[in-house]
């Protein structure tokens, strides 16, 4: 294990078989779970960084069979949050020492490129130390450039699975693997830092896609990859889907670490929703991360993307204190600064 796992810290290619070892091998995934956490040491020390998560809208055109805010469930309440609703979590995020807000949402035509641009400004004008972070879904190459222009830092947009045929079983005919793939590479031409990422366990998925999220990653070289496990929302085609398990989703956080030893990963509310220890677990199997939640408490159960979705303690920013002990505890520590990732060299 050990030997494979150096040659991916040095970039190295591995093998079809060489990386069904490393994803599903019968070997002890406490080791290579050590091997990563080496490996964030080297670059981030001890160090947790955390991004407060601003849920603006639960509007969505898109129909992605997983999700519990496709535009087909109608049994949920839409809400959307206005600028100056956001502009005062981002005040109370930034009491609590948050210098990165994200501002996430489903793909709501109501955030026109002039909209968003708007709030971004507003945000960096009043809190020009902080980071702004967008996760607005696919949007034409003309609003990625002008959030930029304002003063957008990074985008966060999943890529869900680097395998075409599997990423039409996860979508509807409409929604396009090509065109995820190009508003991924126009975002880092842009020069945001880029975050892609994928479910682990979403049905369908087997091994062969997993190599192909790993060598999708390797080639694409993003600033931030976030992996959670699937987990079925009762109002979607996949409700009676099983989630994905705490101990692949480890996995493929460690090997995504052991291939971009610089990245920054968070460990996601999905794996801290399917096991309560699970956001430590993923900080000591190589995130370095963590994505307290922002929104209105009010609006936070309605941003349903998956059943039993954890929006509360420390989950939540007013948990801040107790996350950061819950950190320390597994041996880290949260800091309080925007956590870019370290320059690549
Ligand atoms: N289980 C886990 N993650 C999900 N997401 C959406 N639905 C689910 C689900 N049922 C993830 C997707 C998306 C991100 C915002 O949330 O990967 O990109």
């Amino acid at each position: 294990m050990t030997d494979l796992t150096h040659r991916l810290i040095v970039g190295g290619e591995l093998s079809d078989d060489e990386w069904r070892y490393l994803i599903e091998g019968d070997y002890e995934k406490q080791l290579l779970f050590n091997e990563a956490d080496k490996v964030r040491r080297w670059h981030y020390g001890t160090d947790v960084y955390i991004r407060g998560l601003i849920e603006i809208s639960n509007f969505c055109k898109n129909d992605c069979l997983y999700c519990g805010i496709r535009r087909s469930n109608t049994n949920i309440s839409r809400y959307r949050l206005t600028g100056e609703e956001i502009l005062a979590c981002c005040e109370q995020g930034y009491a609590l020492g948050f210098r990165t807000f994200v501002l996430q949402g489903g793909e709501d035509a109501y955030h026109t490129g002039e909209w968003v641009e708007r709030v971004v400004a507003g945000i960096k004008e009043k809190y020009p130390d902080c980071a702004v972070t967008l996760s607005l879904g696919e949007r034409p190459r003309e609003d990625y450039e002008r959030w930029h222009q304002v003063g957008a830092d990074r985008y966060l947009l999943r890529h869900e699975t680097a395998s075409r045929s599997h990423y039409e079983k996860l979508h509807p005919p409409g929604q396009s693997y090509l065109r995820r793939m190009e508003c991924l590479r126009d975002l880092k031409q842009i020069g945001y830092q880029t975050g892609a990422g994928l479910m682990v366990g979403s049905p369908f998925q087997k091994t062969e896609e997993l190599i192909a999220d790993m060598r999708f990653l390797q080639a694409f070289q993003p600033e931030m990859v976030g992996i959670g496990p699937f987990i079925p929302h009762h109002d979607t085609p996949f409700a009676g889907e099983p989630a994905g398990s705490l101990e692949h989703t480890l996995t493929m956080v460690a090997l995504t670490r052991l291939t971009l030893p610089k990245a920054l990963i968070p460990a996601t509310t999905a794996l801290g929703t399917i096991h309560p220890q699970g956001r430590e677990m993923g900080l000591k199997a190589g995130a370095n991360v963590v994505m307290p939640n922002l929104s209105p408490v009010n609006v936070r159960g309605q941003y349903s993307l998956y059943d039993n979705k954890v929006c509360t303690g420390q989950e939540a920013a007013e948990g801040l204190a107790a996350l950061k002990e819950s950190v320390a505890q597994a041996g880290y520590r949260v800091v309080e600064s925007r956590g870019d990732a370290v320059q690549t060299s």
